[in-house]
């Protein structure tokens, strides 16, 4: 369908000729003469409406009933122009043939349902403008992302999802487990068996094959390993977080993109976010015209100028001392006290994308030390470190990033300070040892790019199968 309207002249350079469209029925209109049937096939948002008279054939699968809202069919007819004001073109039906028909309990009919009642049926809601809509604006995006990062010469990581390291440090992390059939019959059902057990209790520390090993949180370290020796790299995966928060922006399972990038400092890192958000946003702007639409008039009135204002205008650049002057200076009332050293809560980063710049993004840099990952480069000051991140409104943090310590004394004697496992990150600090180099990179939350370029409020309905506290059911 996409095909014929996404043509020059939506479908009217295509009158005339005989076409088929298979798809499913999303509404189903008797009158007296003709029925008209509006059919999606998930390739645009708009359907095709297709025209049949009683002389189709296969009309009488209509008139009983059997074809109706949420079934499959395929049809055969003439493309002429359209009378109606929705659309420039419609089929004129010779042939329709049911598919697959659908039980009349069939929950996504016409009339709006809300997401909540979206999130319970996860494997119908793709069939609904919104959630088709969102699927092709996330694949555009993943399309832009690989895209940027080629034409600029990066090379794509594939880094582990089962590892030992805990990159961020926050003790976030899934533990891997295995599972030990207790019968045949457990063999057969893996969900009747049994984990590793050591004096009766389940043994998590020692359970891959002998060892621990968790879910990534990030492929940071890993990509830290191939862009000190391929240059510029980038991940593109799923990534995992233990944390127990019920919000619109966290997922226990989400795909994050990090680039690395070698002979680098913050300067290049913040250049390249800036270059890459500017990019994919510039893409899905250009290139899902019709989605983008949509979400402009549905989901987040004005989007579309807003996102045409991030793709061209500079972000704003303060680092974090200034921006807890600035909230301690603001009018507003927060609910988590702000003083140098406090990490930035939600409010914070809401207030200074949303009010203090007025919907642009903002990079903070030169975050406390002390609030921060072990491996971000010490700053001269003692006190901060070279991070960074990119806050947009409505989502807050979008990226986080800093230049790495490329240093092997200061790396170390962070690590005794952090009281970290210097013998388990030996593998790490052999970077430092072996031809160093200034590197530094980014972590970006790609469902929450998504919400971001889609407007969706929860970060639920970016993903086409949420995880989150209490939800894995398929
Ligand atoms: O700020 P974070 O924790 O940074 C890192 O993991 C670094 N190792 C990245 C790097 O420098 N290579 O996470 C990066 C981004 C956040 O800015 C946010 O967009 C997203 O990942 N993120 C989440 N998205 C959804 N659900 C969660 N629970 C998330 N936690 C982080
Ligand atoms: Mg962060």
């Amino acid at each position: 369908i996409a095909d014929i309207k996404g043509g020059p002249d939506e479908g009217l350079d295509r009158v005339g000729q005989t076409l088929v469209a298979m798809g499913w029925v999303r509404t189903l209109r008797v009158q007296s003469s003709v029925t008209f049937l509006e059919v999606n096939d998930g390739s645009c948002l708009s359907n095709m409406q297709c025209v049949l008279s009683s002389d189709a054939e296969g009309y009488d699968q209509v008139e009983s009933g059997l074809i109706s809202t949420g079934a499959s069919i395929w049809v055969q007819g003439t493309l002429v122009a359209s009378q109606g004001a929705k659309q420039k073109v419609e089929l004129k039906v010779d042939k329709v043939v049911l598919v697959g028909k659908s039980d009349p309990s069939y929950p996504i009919q016409k009339k709006r349902v809300s997401r909540e009642f979206l999130r319970t049926k996860a494997h119908l809601r793709p069939r609904t403008n919104t959630f088709g809509a969102v699927a092709r604006v996330r694949n555009a995006l993943s399309y832009a992302t690989h895209k940027f990062f080629q034409e600029n010469g990066f090379v794509w990581i594939s880094s582990p999802i089962i590892t030992a390291s805990d990159c961020e440090g926050a003790g976030e992390q899934f533990c891997v487990t295995t599972l030990i059939p207790s019968s045949r019959e457990a063999a057969d059902s893996p969900v009747n068996a049994i984990p590793n057990t050591k004096d009766g209790l389940i043994d998590w520390s020692q359970d891959f094959f002998g060892k621990p090993a968790f879910l990534t949180v990030s492929g940071q370290l890993n990509a830290e390993t191939y862009a000190t020796a391929l240059s510029d790299v980038y991940t593109f995966g799923p990534t995992f977080r233990a944390e127990n928060s019920n919000t619109s922006r966290h997922l226990a399972e989400f795909w994050m993109i990090e680039p690395e990038l070698a002979f680098a400092d913050l300067n290049d890192d913040m250049a390249c976010a800036t270059a890459y958000l500017q990019y994919v946003v510039r893409h899905v702007l250009d290139n899902c015209k019709e989605d983008m639409e949509f979400f402009n008039t549905w989901i987040e009135k004005g989007i579309i100028s807003r996102l045409n204002d991030v793709a061209e205008k500079d972000f704003v650049q303060l680092t974090y001392t200034d921006a807890i002057e600035l909230l301690l200076k603001a009018k507003k009332k927060f609910e988590f006290p702000v003083k140098w050293g406090c990490d930035l809560q939600s409010e914070h980063e809401r207030y200074i994308t949303e009010e203090a710049f007025n919907g642009c993004p903002v990079i903070i840099r030169d975050y406390p030390k002390d609030i921060k990952a072990f491996y971000m480069r010490q700053n001269d000051d003692g006190k901060t470190v070279a991070a960074m991140d990119l806050l947009v409104p409505r989502v807050g943090e979008l990226i986080g990033g800093s230049q790495r310590e490329e240093r092997l004394e200061y790396l170390e004697n962070r690590l005794d300070e952090m009281k970290l496992n210097k013998e388990s990150f030996w593998w790490y600090l052999d970077l430092r040892r072996y031809g160093s180099v200034p590197h530094a990179g980014f972590g970006l939350g790609f469902e929450r790019l998504v919400q971001f370029a889609t407007g969706v409020e929860n970060i639920r309905d970016a993903i086409p199968f949420p995880r989150t506290p209490g939800s894995a059911e398929f």
